[in-house]
C-alpha cells in the first residue's frame, strides 16, 4: 500500500473517509511517499506522524531526488534512527514540446527506475517490502509459541491449553472488532476463515473486559493521549497539578457523577486500585464515627452482596466473600447479603426475592415499575426488606465488638457485573443504603463496571434515590485506552483524614498516579461519551423502550421510567426472554446479560 504526502494521508477518498481510515483494515506493507519540494520535509514527517497515530507500520519512504532541495539528505538519517528505510529516486525528466520524443525519455526513465542496478531503483523498494510482508507473517506465526514459551496470562490455565490453535493472536483492533490472525489454526478450527484470509475480524463480544465504549483505537482517543504524552510524558502527582488532572477531577465533581454529593477527586490507575482508595477512606471515617479501638481498626469489614467483585487485589478481595478467584491470599472481612434479582422471562419482568428474605416474588409488572424506586419505597415489599436487612445488621452488631467491625456498605448499584451479571433490586440496595446510613455506615458505590452510562445512566444515585460517600470509576473512564480510576469523596470523608501530622493523611499514591496521558485520554472519552448521550441513536432507543412493552406499559413519566432503556431492543430482548433455552434475560443500557438454562453463573453478558 502507498499513502503520498500530495494529496495527503488525511484526504478523504470517494466514501468521504479519510486515506488513514479507508486504508486501515488492510494495513499491509506501507510505502509514504514522501514530499521532495519546499516544505516537504515538514509534510513527509508529519504524514509519518499521521500514519503512526493510526496505527500503520510505515516500511519504507519513497522520494524524489530533488537537486535543489534534497530533502532526502535531511531524511534519510532522521528515518534511519525510527529503523525506516528511506528511498530517494531520480525524478522525472523536464517534460519536451515534442510528443515522441518525451515519450522516449519517459520510457527510458521508467526503465531506469525499475532496473536492478539503479541506484535507489524501485525494485529494491519493492524488495524491501516483500520482506517486511514475509517478516510480518511470520511474527505472526510463531506470536502463539512464544506467547506459550514466556508470558503467564490472567485467569488462565495454562495446564489446560494443548498448543498454539489456543491461543488467539490480535493484529490489531477498530471500533468493534479485532482482526485476528488464523494462520496457526488448522483449517478445521471453528475460527479459521473459509476463505483461507490469514485474517480475519471478530466480534469484541465482551468489549474487552467492558473498558471499551467508543470502540477500539477512537482516533480522538489517540490523539489525546499523543498530546498529553508529548506535553507531559509522566509527572510525579503529589501537591502538584496539571491540566488533564484538574479538568478532570471539576468535571467529575461538579458536573458528573459526584454531582450533588462529592467534594473531591483522587485519581488513580485502575479499578482495583480504585476500589482500595475508597475501602480506605470509608474504614477510616467509620473508625473515627465509632471510635473503634488501634487493634480493632486493623481488622474492620463490610457489608456488601453475594457475588459482588471489587478488583484482584488483596483489600477488594476482602471485601467480598469467598469463591473460586480468592484462594489462599483471601480472608473475607464482612457480612454479605443474598441479593434479589431483575430479569425477564417470556416477555415480563420479575423480581426473583431469595427465600431467607421473603416468598412472594414480583411479577408482572414493567421495568419501569420496578425501577421506580421511590414509589416502591412504600409498598410491603420494602418492608419486607427494611425488616430483613435491619435484623441482620442488628445481629452484626455494627460498629461494636464484633468480629470484623463493620466499616462500610459497599455495592456494586444496580448490577453484579463479574459476579454473573445479576441486576440487582434497586429496592433492595436503597434499603441497604437507608438502613446502613441510619447506622453511620460509610456507603461506597463500586461503579467501575456500571458507570459512565454502561446502563444508559452517569450514575445509579439518582435512580436508587440515594448517594454514596464514596463512588469509584475506572474502565470506560478512558474510553478503554489507558488504564485510570477516580475515587470520589464527600467532604465528611475528605475531613476525615485531616489532621497535625502526614500519617493522618490519606496514604495512597502509586508512581502512575493521575499520570497525565490517562487524565487527558479520560476528558476526551467523557466529551465524546456525552455527544453520544445527546444523539439521534440514544435517543431512538430510549423513544422504542418508553413506547410500551416490557419496559414501559405502566409508564408513569417518573424519573423510574426514564431511567429504564436499553442500546437492545424491545422486541429482540422480548423474543430473547421467550427461548426455551434461556431462563432468563435482562438488559439495561448497552448490557445485555441472558441466563442460559443449566448454566451455573448469573447470565452470559454481551
Ligand atoms: C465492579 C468492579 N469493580 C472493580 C473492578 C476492578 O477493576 P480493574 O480490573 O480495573 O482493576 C472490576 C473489574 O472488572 C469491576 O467489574
Amino acid at each position: 500500500m502507498s499513502d503520498r504526502t500530495l494529496s495527503g494521508v488525511h484526504s478523504p477518498t470517494l466514501s468521504g473517509t479519510t486515506q488513514l481510515d479507508s486504508y486501515r483494515p488492510l494495513f499491509l506493507p506501507t510505502i509514504l511517499v514522501g514530499d521532495s519540494r519546499l516544505g516537504g520535509i515538514s509534510s513527509t514527517i508529519s504524514a509519518y506522524e499521521s500514519l503512526l497515530l493510526r496505527g500503520y507500520i510505515v516500511d519504507t519512504i519513497l522520494l524524489f531526488k530533488d537537486p535543489y532541495y534534497r530533502n532526502w539528505e535531511y531524511l534519510e538519517p532522521y528515518f534511519a534512527e525510527h529503523g525506516i528505510k528511506v528511498s530517494a529516486v531520480d525524478p522525472p525528466p523536464p517534460r519536451e514540446a515534442d510528443r515522441s520524443q518525451n515519450f522516449i525519455i519517459t520510457e527510458e526513465y521508467y526503465r531506469k527506475l525499475v532496473s536492478n542496478d539503479s541506484t535507489g531503483g524501485l525494485l529494491r523498494v519493492v524488495e524491501h517490502l516483500d520482506q517486511r510482508h514475509e517478516e510480518r507473517i511470520k511474527e505472526l506465526h510463531n506470536m502463539p509459541r512464544r506467547a506459550l514459551d514466556t508470558v503467564w496470562w490472567p485467569f488462565v490455565q495454562h495446564g489446560l491449553i494443548k498448543d498454539e490453535g489456543d491461543v488467539n493472536v490480535i493484529d490489531s483492533a477498530w471500533g468493534d472488532h479485532f482482526t485476528i490472525f488464523n494462520g496457526h489454526k488448522p483449517s478445521s478450527a471453528p475460527s479459521a476463515t473459509a476463505s483461507g484470509s490469514l485474517l480475519e475480524s471478530q466480534f469484541d463480544g465482551s468489549a474487552s473486559w467492558w473498558t471499551q465504549a467508543l470502540g477500539h483505537a477512537h482516533h480522538t482517543l489517540t490523539l489525546a493521549a499523543a498530546r498529553a504524552a508529548g506535553r507531559f510524558g509522566h509527572v510525579m502527582y503529589p501537591q502538584a497539578i496539571h491540566t488533564p488532572a484538574l479538568r478532570l477531577a471539576e468535571r467529575l465533581v461538579d458536573d458528573g457523577p459526584g454531582k450533588g454529593w462529592a467534594s473531591r477527586a483522587f485519581i488513580s490507575d485502575n479499578g482495583s486500585t480504585g476500589m482500595e482508595i475508597a475501602l480506605k477512606m470509608a474504614l477510616r471515617v467509620a473508625s473515627k464515627r465509632f471510635g473503634i479501638a488501634p487493634q480493632g481498626r486493623k481488622n474492620m469489614g463490610v457489608v456488601g452482596l453475594r457475588s459482588s467483585y471489587h478488583g484482584d487485589t488483596i483489600g477488594s478481595m476482602d471485601a467480598c466473600e469467598e469463591g473460586v478467584y480468592t484462594c489462599e491470599w483471601h480472608q473475607a472481612k464482612g457480612y454479605w447479603f443474598e441479593p434479589p434479582s431483575v430479569g425477564i422471562k417470556n416477555g415480563r419482568a420479575f423480581v426473583n426475592v431469595p427465600t431467607a428474605v421473603a416468598h412472594d416474588n414480583v411479577e408482572g409488572r414493567p421495568l419501569s415499575w420496578i425501577y421506580n424506586v421511590n414509589a416502591r419505597l412504600g409498598t410491603s415489599l420494602a418492608s419486607v426488606y427494611w425488616t430483613h436487612v435491619n435484623d441482620t445488621l442488628e445481629r452484626l452488631a455494627v460498629g461494636s465488638g464484633a468480629t470484623h467491625p463493620l466499616g462500610a456498605l459497599v455495592l456494586e448499584p444496580l448490577v453484579l457485573g463479574a459476579g454473573g451479571m445479576i441486576f440487582v433490586d434497586p429496592l433492595f440496595q436503597r434499603v441497604l443504603i437507608d438502613a446502613a446510613r441510619a447506622r453511620g455506615l460509610p456507603v461506597i458505590f463500586d461503579e467501575v463496571f456500571a458507570g459512565l452510562w454502561r446502563l444508559g445512566l452517569r450514575s445509579a444515585a439518582p435512580l436508587l434515590g440515594a448517594y454514596p460517600d464514596v463512588a469509584v470509576y475506572a474502565k470506560v473512564l478512558t474510553g478503554g485506552l489507558v488504564p485510570l480510576a477516580v475515587t470520589l469523596a464527600s467532604e465528611d470523608v475528605f475531613r476525615a483524614f485531616d489532621g497535625a501530622s502526614k500519617a493522618e493523611a490519606l496514604l495512597h499514591g502509586h508512581s502512575y498516579s493521575a499520570y497525565a496521558v490517562g487524565c487527558e485520554v479520560a476528558n476526551a472519552a467523557l466529551d465524546r461519551l456525552e455527544m453520544l448521550t445527546r444523539g439521534e441513536e440514544w435517543k431512538a432507543a430510549k423513544e422504542a423502550w418508553h413506547a410500551g412493552g416490557v419496559a414501559g406499559e405502566e409508564n408513569d413519566g417518573t424519573r423510574g421510567a426514564t431511567a429504564v432503556w436499553s442500546m437492545w431492543s424491545p422486541q429482540f430482548v422480548d423474543v430473547l426472554s421467550k427461548l426455551d433455552l434461556v431462563e432468563h434475560a435482562m438488559t439495561l443500557g448497552t448490557v445485555l446479560a441472558f441466563k442460559v438454562k443449566g448454566g451455573d453463573s448469573g447470565g452470559s453478558p454481551v
